[in-house]
């Protein structure tokens, strides 16, 4: 296992299945755990956030530790200090740091100068810590993982790759449907890409959605709602998907933009225990990068 946690791949299958067995044994338990007593944990956001923030702060905390939260407006990094230095910082104070930024660069960066891991809370192309829950609320629901199919349908974004990436050390097949210009690019880990998302969606375990207009998307929203607006979750693109399927969605949601309210509240969905497992995956996480 590398230090970092930066795109998810840095686990292979064993270590990710280990990983949502301990997540599974925190949730039973949540505070079995003392991983990192007396420790305490950097958690920077230049982004806003709810879920994050509140899962990685409450779940430090419950493992016997201390989170820092440091917005960028409140370090010298805003004023100019260099990245690596900060990272020299904040690695003789504390045990492990997160971020949550923009540019995938700049965190590669900071782990490139730490001496103390460094996980990713999200950057414009990778999401692991998501896919971690989203693994465990597929496992919990279906009780595994190998062979199961999971469509995503939207915008080709980070959460999308973490999935395709992180879903397939767990031996989960996804597919992507998005519009031209929306296609998930890169690595893409041999997931399914497809601009139909009734193909896509067809014999699938999971359909999954994320928000049309992320941070910094704002000046294209318009433009984004119109491409992507044969892409909602609803009832009826559910019902294409295999029986007993289930819906997903990494929140904030939109309802009657990317999630219809039926499907976002209704019988169908695991999205707030996606929520929830935020907590118990990235406690597993944390256990397994401070030991
Ligand atoms: N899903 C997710 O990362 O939520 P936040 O942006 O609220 O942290």
């Amino acid at each position: 296992m590398a230090r970092h946690l930066l795109t998810g791949t840095e686990l292979d299958r064993d270590a990710l299945l280990a990983l949502l067995d301990r997540a599974d044994a925190l949730k039973a338990a949540p505070l079995s755990s003392r991983a990192l007593e007396g420790r305490s944990i950097a958690l920077i956001f230049e982004r806003h956030s709810t879920r994050t923030r509140l899962s990685f702060e409450a779940g430090v905390f419950e493992l016997g530790g201390r989170p820092i939260v440091l917005r960028r407006d409140e370090l010298q990094l805003a004023r100019g200090e260099s990245v690596a230095d900060t990272a020299r910082v904040l690695s003789r104070h504390v045990a492990a740091v997160g971020l949550r930024t923009g540019p995938h660069e700049l965190l590669e960066e900071l782990a490139q100068a730490s001496r103390v891991p460094v996980f990713n809370m999200l950057t414009a192309v990778h999401h692991p810590c998501q896919a971690l829950a989203d693994l465990m609320t597929l496992r919990e629901r279906f009780g595994r993982l190998e062979g199961l199919k999971l469509a995503y349908v939207g915008d080709g974004n980070n959460v999308a790759r973490s999935l395709a990436l992180v879903g397939a050390i767990a031996g989960v097949q996804v597919a992507v449907a998005s519009p031209d210009g929306y296609a998930l690019a890169g690595d893409t880990a041999g997931a399914r890409l497809t601009a139909d998302p009734v193909e896509a969606v067809a014999d699938a375990d999971a359909v999954y959605a994320d928000v049309w207009v992320s941070m910094g998307d704002e000046d294209s929203a318009d433009a984004r709602r119109a491409a992507l607006a044969p892409y909602r979750l609803d009832d009826a693109l559910l019902d294409r998907a295999a029986p007993g399927a289930i819906a997903l969605h990494c929140l904030p949601a939109h309802p009657g933009e990317e999630i219809s309210a039926d499907v976002l509240y209704g019988p169908r969905q695991c999205i707030w225990d996606q929520a929830e497992n935020r907590r118990h995956a990235q406690k597993a996480l944390l256990e397994l990068l401070v030991r």
